[in-house]
């Protein structure tokens, strides 16, 4: 169990005078002073679903002596304010004055030719001030830089001829109030001079040969051809998974604000650097003309690394022309609408074993489905990296494809574990593939498989300090796999219509130090002692700040009540690359801790000639006598001699399942998790983290289905009567999370490993178990024992049907 150890002048609510002041005795406080009590000494599931029965150490992890207060375990900084609804995102900043709205003119149809646009009606209806298009750009009509490491091509910030998906931005209205530039926006008279069949879905694409050949990806792992002449048996399918939108709650917002020296730009991105440039680009001016600001995000999920950049430049545009503050605020459906989205993918393989059940040789045909450019082969390349994921497998034949849409839908966006993801469902679905056809259970195949210590990965490279087995054992021993999947035999026997499945999914998740680095600045004002932290990383719920925090707080030995980390400004943090990958809370944090090793390094021959001074008199005393007390570090990501990565973090599922086989709707009875995240930087965050991950994979993997009108091309799922992420019902009703004790990770920041995305992999467990329980159903009501195809999302739909019951064994 975490222990309560917490002492009460380290608790946020309790120590913060502002909630002293605010609500000190309100209900409010007591309410979330308990949520906070909860959170830090027992279970967190009685957060999220208060009805749910409580079982017994529903979340532990292995204590560790932390040294104070890096590396402990408490809640993030912010979460009380965020709990409470105080928290300030962009559009909650107030109204500036003579500030206009915003709202875009979008495409009704996927490809076409443009003949005229004419807002002429909408101009006269009261408060509609401006209609902005392609013409009214002053600078570039591009929201992406070129020669960035991606190598983005160039995307329209308005359409200027062509149209290439149903909800690609054609102009902007600007109004007095958002309701005006709706109803602007409805006015707009938009004619083409062609319009064309679109094509939407993937197989249409890959029937029609439509590759972005030029980028495709082969990987070519020992020599598969001479492999198929040693296999005693083989499979083969295909996997399928459909794109996913991020669902983050704050939908995608700019606002530019003119100043005297150029544009105040707020925006909701997690890649400061683009919107930066972008929003200088559509104007023409140089980057010093824009003050960009990022507050903390309602979450982003990759959903906001490219995208927001089209919103920057509109806004800023909109503001530099009207010559007033302008805010461009997206509401859900014309998100969902107009934004990229997890690619979705067919995969189709084959894999050769040996009767004891090694895998020995594994074909893959993998496509995506990329949209109207190639910008999408970069999530080929990711997927590329993780093929092999927590297999070892000598002999790989991997053929990665970028498919085009003729034209026809937005380009994709990283989603969280972009690469990890279908890699995760494709080679788990060969491994229960293999176990169905040698008559084993999957648990015996996966594990006779695993990558050890000293195997090499697909791209040669020696595993070490590889803890694959060993959080694999652990989770069998502490999820007692061996006594449950008795009593889930048992059940299946005694019960007809509810059948259960357990199923173990390991993951090997590379991390890889992405781009140039991160800065961060660490200030001491000297009159109060109080510290100032901005760095280059973006907060968007991952506990980001508070681990920063943390950082500071250790090196500097001050309370983090002393300390504050500051929004992410291109004044102090300029060329700040994008906060993904899972890196950027350890990577800011680091550059803090080496901001604050040197301020502290500079203040010790004051600190040693005055010893008793406190640590407010110390500031003060080394602010008269010249100690510049603020300094800023670059913390450079370094590749060493690894290629891919710079390490891998290990974790393991157990997850059993019951599925309804007359409805389809399945129940997640438990989940336990074991993983490794070296000595982690606070073991709060990263249960947290593994949550949000798996949960958000089980939306990908079972829930939310993209739906397109193929005539128009149009987004159908575009709201949540129609789009249906994951809620409290879907959270395991017995959920345990353990961390691997005493691992330093030798390779990461303070020996501690990302969790950011590695969980998301392992729900493909709950997918697994639903479909295992569905061929258990099959072969007692069927009698066919056979090996149903894995179409993700596996939603209750696919479910009921996948069991294939008709009357006549109802009637039985
Ligand atoms: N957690 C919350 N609450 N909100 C988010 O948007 N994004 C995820 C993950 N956890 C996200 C989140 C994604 S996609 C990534 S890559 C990592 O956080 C980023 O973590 P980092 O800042 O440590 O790199």
């Amino acid at each position: 169990m975490i222990k309560d150890e917490l002492v009460p002048s380290e608790n946020p609510l309790e120590s913060s005078p502002k909630y002293r002041k605010d609500l000190a005795g309100g209900l409010l406080y007591k309410v979330l002073l308990s949520l906070y009590k909860s959170t830090s000494s027992k279970s967190r599931s009685c957060l999220v679903d208060l009805h749910r029965p409580l079982s017994s150490g529903l979340q532990t992890y292995q204590e560790k002596p932390s040294e104070f207060p890096m590396k402990k375990a408490m809640p993030k900084l912010e979460g009380p304010v965020q709990a409470s609804g105080e928290a300030v995102f962009v559009n909650d900043l107030p109204r500036f004055q003579r500030e206009l709205y915003a709202v875009f003119t979008l495409a009704d149809v996927a490809s076409a030719t443009i003949k005229s646009i004419d807002a002429s009606e909408a101009l006269k209806l009261p408060g509609v001030t401006h209609f902005l298009t392609a013409d009214d750009i002053i600078g570039e009509n591009n929201y992406m830089f070129a020669g960035h490491m991606f190598d983005i091509p160039q995307h329209e910030v308005f359409a200027s001829r062509e149209v290439f998906y149903n909800g690609q931005p054609l102009g902007l209205i600007l109004a007095e109030t958002q309701a005006a530039a709706l109803e602007g926006a409805k006015h707009v008279k938009v004619t083409y001079s062609e319009i064309r069949r679109p094509i939407i879905s993937l197989e249409e694409s890959l029937e029609k040969e439509m590759e972005f050949k030029h980028v495709r990806k082969t990987v070519v792992v020992g020599t598969p051809t001479e492999a198929w002449n040693i296999v005693d048996q083989m499979v083969e399918g295909t996997v399928r998974m459909g794109s996913q939108y991020h669902f983050y709650m704050e939908t995608q917002v700019s606002l530019a604000v003119p100043s005297e020296d150029g544009i105040d730009l707020y925006s909701s991105t997690q890649f400061s650097d683009i919107c930066h440039h972008a929003a200088a680009q559509v104007i023409g001016k140089p980057l010093n003309f824009i003050n960009l600001t990022v507050p903390r995000l309602g979450g982003a999920f990759g959903g906001k690394t490219f995208d927001p950049a089209l919103l920057s430049a509109a806004a800023t545009l909109a503001a530099y022309v009207s010559d007033r503050p302008v805010r461009l605020n997206l509401d859900l459906a014309s998100n969902m609408r107009i934004f990229g989205k997890r690619p979705a993918f067919i995969a189709k393989y084959k894999a050769g074993f040996n009767n004891d059940g090694h895998v020995q040789v594994v074909d893959i045909d993998y496509a995506i489905d990329a949209g109207f450019n190639e910008h999408g082969h970069i999530y080929v390349s990711d997927c590329a990296t993780y093929l092999d994921m927590s297999y070892y497998v000598p002999n790989w034949n991997w053929v990665g494809r970028t498919m085009k849409m003729k034209t026809n839908k937005k380009t994709v966006q990283p989603t969280r574990a972009p690469g990890a993801v279908p890699a995760a469902l494709i080679i788990e679905t060969i491994m229960e593939h293999v176990a169905k056809t040698l008559n084993k259970h999957p648990i015996q195949v996966k594990e006779l498989n695993l990558y050890q210590n000293g195997h090499r990965d697909i791209y040669g490279h020696v595993l070490q300090n590889c803890n694959l087995m060993e959080v694999w054992r652990r989770l069998k021993d502490v999820a007692e796999v061996d006594t449950r999947l008795n009593q889930v035999d048992v059940f299946n026997q005694d019960n007809t219509w509810r059948k259960r499945a357990i199923t173990l999914t390991p993951c090997k998740h590379g991390i890889l130090y992405l781009g140039p680095g991160f800065g961060a600045t660490v200030s001491i004002f000297c009159r109060d002692g109080s510290v100032v932290i901005t760095q280059g990383g973006v907060e968007m719920g991952q506990g980001l700040y508070t681990k920063v925090a943390q950082g500071v707080a250790h090196v500097l030995g001050v309370p983090l009540e002393n300390i504050r980390v500051r929004p992410l400004q291109s004044i102090s943090s300029p060329n700040s690359t994008l906060t993904a990958a899972s890196i950027t809370s350890e990577s800011a944090m680091q550059a803090a801790i080496d901001a604050a090793q040197t301020l502290k390094e500079r203040m010790r021959p004051i600190r040693e000639k005055f010893p008793d001074l406190d640590w407010s008199e110390l500031c003060l005393k080394c602010d008269a006598s010249g100690v510049d007390l603020s300094v800023r570090c670059f913390n450079k990501h370094k590749l060493d001699d690894h290629p891919t990565f710079n390490y891998n973090t290990y974790c393991t599922a157990a997850t059993e399942t019951e599925v309804d086989v007359l409805t389809g709707q399945s129940q997640i009875r438990r989940v336990d998790i074991v993983a490794d995240y070296g000595e982690s930087l606070n073991p709060v965050i990263d249960i947290g983290q593994t949550e949000g991950a798996y949960i958000m994979g089980l939306g990908g993997y079972m829930l939310e289905e993209t739906k397109f009108d193929m005539e128009t091309g149009r987004i159908l799922s575009d709201g949540t009567w129609n789009y249906k992420p994951p809620t409290t019902k879907d959270i395991p009703i017995d959920w345990r999370i353990h961390l691997l004790p005493d691992t330093p990770n030798p390779s990461g920041v303070r020996s501690a490993k990302a969790c950011g995305e590695p969980g998301i992999s392992l729900s493909t467990g709950a997918l697994l178990a639903n479909k295992q329980a569905v061929e258990y159903a099959r072969h007692e009501l069927l009698g066919v024992s056979d090996f149903i195809p894995v179409d993700a999302p596996f939603t209750p739909e696919k479910t009921q049907q996948g069991v294939g019951l008709d009357e006549s064994v109802l009637l039985l």
